[in-house]
């Protein structure tokens, strides 16, 4: 383990790391919400966490990328799918069936006896898929916009979490004097306010798996705690082993002061 490594586990035990830092610029600072996976101790709500990729896939998926996501990874330590019983992720029965259930060509090298790429249904070890072949194929989709990939969206942007909640929640009706092109719509969080993606979410788009409700602060929520996890899926073990570190320097520095004592015990001051 490198010196910098156990630094930043101790540092992230403080709970220093992915603390909100305020928004300059923007109208609105972004509300700031409790999450299950704030503070040095804090772990993922992997309820939360299932809820928010089921928004992901049935919501957002159709515009935005997650390009450093692999099914498997719903199934890995930490991950929202992952079970005792199936250590090695590929294993993992309700991600075969995820990634099952998309057929596509999922890799060009991949060629039947003619050469042509073929068709199969996804594997585990198989990435997202990307909505759009390519960057201008997305824009050409959503009025010159470009969705960003989401995989590490929430470390992208200041604010992080709070931000990306208060951006699904906070569309509004555009104020008088703001200047909205066509195709964009009023978001005091998004820098500028005129942001080219419709609200997202609404009441009851979806349907949980679990029978939560789906109400759009829920779903909010929920997406963001799933963006956290694949954008920083390590953090609970990070975290454990910034504890580790101080309670062994805790250890450690008692040891010392006793060794102090022990040695100048017979010394005369
Ligand atoms: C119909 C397409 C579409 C859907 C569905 C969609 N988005 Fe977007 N999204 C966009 C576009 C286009 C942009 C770029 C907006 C811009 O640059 O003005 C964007 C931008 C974003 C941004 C970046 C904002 C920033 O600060 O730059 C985030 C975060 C985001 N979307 C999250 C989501 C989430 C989460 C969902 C699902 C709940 C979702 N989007 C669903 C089209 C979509």
């Amino acid at each position: 383990m490198k010196m910098t490594r156990i630094f930043a586990a101790a540092i992230a035990a403080l709970g220093f790391a992915g603390t909100a830092v305020a928004v300059e610029g923007d109208q609105h600072a972004p509300h700031q919400h409790h999450w299950h996976h704030d503070g040095p101790f804090g772990t993922y709500d992997t309820s939360a966490v299932q809820r928010g990729y089921q928004i992901y896939q049935e919501v957002c998926a159709s515009c935005h990328s997650m390009d450093l996501m692999r099914f498997r990874n719903l199934a890995q330590q930490g991950g929202p799918f992952a079970s005792d019983m199936y250590p090695n992720p590929n294993d993992n029965p309700i991600v075969m069936q995820i990634a099952a259930s998309y057929t596509r060509v999922w890799n060009q090298d991949e060629v039947n006896d003619d050469g042509d790429p073929v068709e199969r249904a996804g594997l585990p070890s198989d990435a997202f898929p990307a909505p759009f072949a390519n960057q201008q194929m997305a824009r050409a989709s959503n009025g010159g916009a470009y969705p960003p990939d989401l995989s590490l969206i929430v470390k992208a942007r200041t604010g992080g979490e709070n931000y990306l909640y208060s951006l699904l929640t906070g569309y509004e009706d555009a104020p008088e004097d703001s200047h909205l092109a066509a195709g964009q719509y009023y978001n005091p969080y998004f820098a500028g306010g005129a942001i080219a993606m419709a609200p997202p979410l609404a009441e009851g788009i979806i349907e949980y798996a679990d029978g939560t409700e789906a109400t759009v602060e829920q779903m909010a929520e929920d997406v963001t705690t799933f963006l956290s996890w694949a954008g920083d899926p390590h953090m609970e073990t990070r975290k454990q082993m910034g504890a580790m570190v101080l309670i062994f320097l805790l250890i450690f520095a008692i040891l010392v002061y006793l060794a102090y004592r022990q040695v100048w015990a017979n010394v005369k001051h």
